[in-house]
């Protein structure tokens, strides 16, 4: 990657002058498989990693860049804080901007993670049921595989403050985007029971576990049409691995971390406050020298801090750019080859796959072997580690609860209650996939099931 090592920029972190930099290829030459490997060269080779949905990804040439901003930072604190974070930090809202069709610059935060956007939101929910902008008992609707701590976050704000949850049902495996609107509908006629409002509905762009994509704009609309206050949409996966156009999703809020399908480093998300007059009242949780001066600027400065992770996006977008199609062209190779190998693996295993293919974006759910008997979360959890430890494969496995009237053996035998989740990013190869089958074989052949493991 030699010739990507900029002595040009070395002291600014990327560009000097707002300007993105310049690309060093043509964009006729698109980056080879060997600059790709290179770039994650800092990967453990001997591991399978196909999670990168969890974690997500940072190439060398971004994590350099990271470095010479901190570097920059450390070098002289006072001129880096007076003259340097904000407009390089504005750099990189308005490349988000951009990126996301935002209709203005005022609508976009920077902020850690999807974990404290949704602290934002829900801190504001929590405040309009204690000041009495929402009535105790009115609802907040979200889905029930909404992320573990954002669900955690929507009891410690609202629930506490007075609010009523409602979970929407999904049903998995899924077939088509119909059955989760049929249950959406359902959640807000239970939502508006007895005169009750709808007060925000917190709607995932792309469930993690399982994992599948929601048609969160239909959803949007309905609440819209259902009188629903406001809309949250948590998208933590969706940057880079689905198209975000939040003016035509239509919500009021929406997140999505920068650092999963986005290659920036941890950890870094945005938030998008559409402008309305609830916006203008969101506040970061970390209250600092900018309060009440809105939330992007609330959010540029928490306190001493590395900021480094905000700044590298203009790196993030050199990096994209040396890819044909940019991240589109990204986003579609990823999913047809997370496609093309979760169908390999369930067809060896003699399974199926838990949505499909227009419902899963560059993650997809395989059914595993019932044989295996993963019969709760634990046991997932177990065979996880069991992946990880003695096959060197790192993937995510759900537990499924089986449908009403399927019964389970004792053994799990031919019911299928695990899936695994697959990721597909630039760096993967075939023979990762070909590590989980592989390892998937082996547990079967030699008669595994979780009941081996000791309780
Ligand atoms: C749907 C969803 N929401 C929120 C999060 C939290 O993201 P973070 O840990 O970066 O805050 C995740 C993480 O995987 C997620 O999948």
């Amino acid at each position: 990657m030699g010739t990507h090592h900029r002595d040009d920029c070395a002291e600014n972190g990327g560009d000097d002058n707002g300007h993105l930099a310049k690309r060093l290829r043509p964009a006729s030459c698109p980056i080879s498989a060997a600059e790709i490997a290179e770039e994650f060269a800092h990967h453990d080779p001997s591991v399978a990693r196909i999670n990168n949905g969890s974690f997500g990804s940072c190439p060398a040439s971004v994590l350099a860049a990271q470095l010479r901003w901190q570097r920059l930072f450390l070098r002289q604190p006072d001129e880096f804080y007076f003259h340097r974070l904000q407009p390089a930090l504005l750099h990189s809202r308005i490349l988000v901007k951009e990126l996301i069709n935002a209709a203005d610059l005022d609508e976009v935060s920077l902020v850690d993670n999807a974990t404290t956007a949704a602290a934002i939101v829900l801190q504001h929910a929590s405040w309009a049921f204690s000041e009495g902008g929402f009535r105790k008992g009115d609802a907040v609707v979200m889905l029930h595989y909404a992320y573990g701590a954002v669900k955690k976050s929507i009891h410690a704000y609202v629930a506490r403050a007075g609010g009523h949850i409602i979970e929407v049902p999904l049903p998995f495996p899924v077939s088509s985007n119909e059955e989760i609107v049929l249950e959406f509908r359902k959640a807000l006629e239970l939502g508006k029971a007895n005169g009750r409002r709808v007060r925000l509905a917190v709607i995932d762009h792309v469930t993690s576990m399982p994992s599948v994509v929601i048609p969160v704009k239909e959803l949007t609309r309905i609440c819209r049409e259902e009188g629903v206050d406001q809309v949250f949409v948590d998208a933590a996966h969706a940057i880079g691995s689905v198209e975000v156009d939040v003016q035509d999703i239509g919500a009021d809020f929406y997140t999505s971390n920068l650092h999963k399908w986005f290659f920036c480093p941890p950890s870094v998300a945005f938030l998008y406050t559409k402008k309305c007059s609830a916006s203008s009242r969101l506040h970061h949780p970390v209250v600092s020298h900018e309060y009440g001066n809105g939330l992007p600027l609330e959010s540029a400065w928490i306190g001493t801090r590395d900021y480094s992770a905000q700044l590298v996006v203009p790196s993030v977008m050199d990096f994209i750019g040396r890819f044909e199609g940019g991240i589109e062209g990204i986003r579609k190779r990823n999913h047809e080859k997370v496609v093309e190998m979760g169908k390999m693996l369930a067809d060896a295993w003699g399974t199926f796959l838990g949505s499909p293919p227009e419902m899963c974006c560059s993650m997809i759910m395989v059914g595993l072997p019932g044989c295996l008997g993963i019969l709760s979360e634990k046991d997932a959890l177990k065979v996880r580690s069991l992946l990880r430890k003695e096959f060197k494969v790192e993937v995510p496995i759900h537990y499924q609860l089986p449908k009403d009237g399927e019964v389970v053996e004792k053994d799990g035998s031919s019911t299928v209650t695990g899936y695994v989740r697959i990721s597909h990013q630039v760096y993967n190869m075939e023979g990762d996939y070909h590590k989980l089958r592989d390892a998937v074989h082996k547990l079967v052949n030699d008669g595994f099931n979780c009941t081996m493991f000791p309780s």
